[in-house]
């Protein structure tokens, strides 16, 4: 990026009332907007504007909840190339970011092979496998998954929070626009 730019969020979160912000915002933690909702009452100031200073509030927000506060979080997460995927049922962002790894382009065998990770994790964790996909491809996404497996509980619920307050860093990022 140029120098001398920096990234806005519009509306911008500091002028939002709670609804305003919530209608907008809400949806950065998928289906859990109640985090935007502790971001803004902790009190946003101009600097949140700005979608890394946000996104730090609001994964703060994220890192500080209960444990069945976060579990509950990392289950609103549809499962990589998964049915709901295969049958256009995710969320715009889901959508998207799942597209952008290239998982609506699978082959029947790498279907099988997310579909066998997805329910091995799910048995093993009791949640489903979330993580980070800007930037990766599937066959990295693979490897990840496999590797994951290999994890204690505490060290892969931690794990998940850290790839999903990314995911929203993303998103926000994604929104927002350059100002010159
Ligand atoms: N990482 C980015 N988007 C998603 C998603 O929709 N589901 C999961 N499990 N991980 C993601």
């Amino acid at each position: 990026m140029p120098e001398n730019t920096t990234l806005q969020l519009s509306p911008a979160p500091s002028r939002c009332s709670l609804e305003m912000f919530t209608h907008h915002y809400g949806d950065v933690y998928e289906h859990s907007p109640w985090v935007a909702e502790a971001a803004w009452r902790k009190g946003l100031t101009e600097a949140h504007d700005a979608p890394n200073a946000l996104a730090e509030l609001m994964g703060l927000m994220l890192q500080q909840a209960s444990s069945e506060q976060q579990i509950q979080v990392i289950q609103a997460h549809p499962d990589l190339a998964g049915k709901a995927a295969l049958a256009g049922e995710l969320t715009q962002d889901s959508t998207s970011e799942q597209a952008g790894a290239g998982l609506d382009q699978c082959s029947p065998e790498e279907l099988a092979r997310f579909e066998y990770l997805n329910e091995t994790y799910k048995q093993q964790f009791g949640f489903p496998f979330v993580i980070a996909v800007k930037g990766l491809d599937r066959h990295a996404i693979l490897a990840a998954f496999e590797e994951r497996l290999g994890n204690d509980a505490v060290t892969e619920r931690q794990t998940a929070i850290e790839q999903i307050i990314r995911i929203a860093r993303f998103r926000l990022i994604d929104r927002a626009t350059t100002l010159m």
